[in-house]
């Protein structure tokens, strides 16, 4: 889908393909190493990417699951995922990860990707319910996800663990589809 953004550039969200593969590396290693509110570490990076490699090339989102890159006039800043539960009672619902290049933030884009992710999950008609996990101090984030009204179902306190006796809480949110 096609979006103008905040500051006017033209910004499109489109599902990834194989040739994507490079430039969604690069944007998601370049927000992994700088924010300080993915649990994915750069050590573990390598490893996930792989999985999700092979989850583009075999064009996955056929089982309900999608990757989308966020376009910016010809270069891949960002990227949305949404995976379902495997579980037959639990298949009604899934997961979405999402994250942006810190140059591309407050601009809109996060909202454009979200917006594409939704209309797609109401078009899938086993999808009933959109789960996401953030950072309890991830101001910016929460923000986004109750603006597409995505509410808070509870805590996990201490969930993540920063450092020697350094935590953060883990909100856990959805919204139905
Ligand atoms: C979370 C993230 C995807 C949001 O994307 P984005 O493109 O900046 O989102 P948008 O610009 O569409 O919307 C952000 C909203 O948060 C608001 N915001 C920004 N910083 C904020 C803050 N510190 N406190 C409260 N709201 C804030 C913006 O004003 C905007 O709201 P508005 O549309 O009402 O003006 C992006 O910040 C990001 O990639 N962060 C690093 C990775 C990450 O945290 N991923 C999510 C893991 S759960």
């Amino acid at each position: 889908m096609a979006y103008t953004l905040k500051n006017g550039q033209k910004a499109i969200v489109r599902q990834a393909v194989t040739e994507d593969i490079p430039f969604l590396k690069e944007a998601i290693k370049a927000y992994v190493l700088e924010s300080p509110y993915q649990v994915l570490t750069i050590e573990e990076f390598e490893d996930t990417f792989a999985d999700y490699q092979y989850r583009i090339i075999s064009r996955d989102h056929m089982a309900g699951s999608v990757i989308f890159v966020a376009d910016v006039e010809g270069m891949i800043v960002g990227n949305i995922d949404f995976t379902p539960n495997n579980r037959k009672r639990l298949a009604h619902s899934g997961n979405i990860g999402m994250g942006i290049m810190a140059n591309w933030r407050n601009i809109g884009l996060g909202s454009a990707m979200l917006d594409t992710l939704i209309k797609w999950a109401k078009k899938n008609r086993s999808i009933e319910k959109l789960c996401l996990q953030v950072y309890a101090d991830n101001a910016a984030a929460i923000r986004l996800y109750e603006k597409f009204d995505f509410r808070e179902d509870g805590r996990q306190k201490q969930f993540i663990k920063l450092g020697k006796n350094k935590y953060e809480d883990n909100v856990l949110m959805s919204r139905p589809v």
